[in-house]
C-alpha cells in the first residue's frame, strides 16, 4: 500500500486508538471498524468489549511496559495511524491541586500521548522508507489554547498536549508523518466521572461527532494534511483560538 492508495478509504487501514473503552474512543473504534479499518483499541478496562473488526488490549498509557506491549501488537499488525485519545479531566482551583492529582492528569494526558507515539515512531519511519505514510491524531480539546477558573490542571495538560502535537508535526515532517489535533468542545461522554446521556448534556456534541472529525483527518487524500479541527456544540459560547 503506497501513500497514494491509502487516501480516501479506511479499508486495509490499521488504526490504533487509546482510550477506546468508552466515550469518544469507543465511538471511534466502532466507526472505524464499520468502515473497514482494523482497529487496535487500548484502555485499562477492556473486559467484555466486542466490536466486529476491532481488537481490544489492556493498556495504561502512563505505564511504559504496558505501552510497549500495545505498540508491539500495533507494529505486528502493520499500524498506519495512531489516535491518542485517552484522557482524564480534573477541575479544581489552584489552591486545591495536589501533587497526586497533578501527576494523574499530566501523566495521562501528556505522558500518555508521548509514550504511545514514541513507541511507534521507529515503525512510522520504517514505513516512510518503504514509501508508506503514517498519521498521528491527538484528541486534545478546545481548551488546549484557552483557560478558565478551575481549569489550571486540565487545560495545562491540554496546552502541553497541543505543544507535543505541534512539535511532533515538525519532527515527523521529515518522515512523512501527518499529525492532526482534534479540539472538541463539550462532548456527552463519561468524562470527568460523569455519565453519558445525562439531561444537561442533551445539546452537547455526541461522541460520533468527534469520531467523524477523526475519520475526516484519516481519510483526506495523501497529499493533504489536516493540522487541526476545532468543533463545538452550537450551545457552547463561541471561542477562539
Ligand atoms: N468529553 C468532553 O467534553 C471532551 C471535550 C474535549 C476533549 N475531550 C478529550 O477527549 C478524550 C476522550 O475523553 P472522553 O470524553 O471520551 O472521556 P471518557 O468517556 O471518560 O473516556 C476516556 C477514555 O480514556 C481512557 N483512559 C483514561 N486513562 C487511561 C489510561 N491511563 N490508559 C489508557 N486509557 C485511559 C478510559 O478508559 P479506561 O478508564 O478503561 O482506562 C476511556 O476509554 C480525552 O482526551 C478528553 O480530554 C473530551
Amino acid at each position: 500500500m503506497t501513500e497514494q492508495t491509502q487516501a480516501g478509504s479506511l479499508r486495509r487501514r490499521v488504526v490504533a486508538v487509546t482510550g477506546a473503552s468508552k466515550g469518544i474512543g469507543l465511538a471511534l473504534a466502532q466507526r472505524l471498524a464499520a468502515q473497514g479499518a482494523h482497529v487496535i483499541g487500548g484502555a485499562r478496562n477492556v473486559d467484555g468489549l466486542s466490536v466486529d473488526g476491532a481488537e481490544f488490549l489492556s493498556l495504561d498509557v502512563t505505564d511504559e511496559p504496558s505501552v510497549a506491549a500495545f505498540a508491539a501488537r500495533c507494529v505486528d499488525a502493520g499500524v498506519d495511524a495512531l489516535v491518542n485519545n485517552a484522557g482524564v479531566g480534573s477541575f479544581l482551583p489552584v489552591q486545591d491541586i495536589t501533587p497526586e492529582e497533578y501527576r494523574r492528569v499530566m501523566d495521562t494526558n501528556v505522558l500518555g500521548t508521548i509514550l504511545p507515539t514514541r513507541a511507534l515512531i521507529g515503525h512510522f519511519q520504517a514505513r516512510h522508507a518503504q514509501g508508506q505514510g503514517s498519521q498521528v491524531v491527538n484528541v486534545t480539546s478546545d481548551v488546549s489554547a484557552r483557560t478558565f477558573a478551575g481549569g489550571a490542571l486540565y487545560t495545562g495538560s491540554k496546552f502541553a498536549q497541543r505543544a507535543v502535537t505541534h512539535a511532533l508535526a515538525h519532527e515527523g515532517h521529515a518522515y512523512g508523518l501527518r499529525v492532526t489535533e482534534i479540539r472538541p468542545g463539550m462532548v456527552d461522554t463519561f468524562f470527568g466521572g460523569t455519565a453519558q446521556g445525562e439531561a444537561f448534556k442533551a445539546q452537547w456534541l455526541r461522541p460520533d461527532d468527534v469520531a467523524d472529525a477523526v475519520l475526516y483527518a484519516l481519510t483526506v487524500p495523501a497529499h493533504l494534511r489536516v493540522d487541526e479541527i476545532l468543533l463545538h456544540p452550537v450551545v457552547q459560547e463561541v471561542s477562539y483560538p
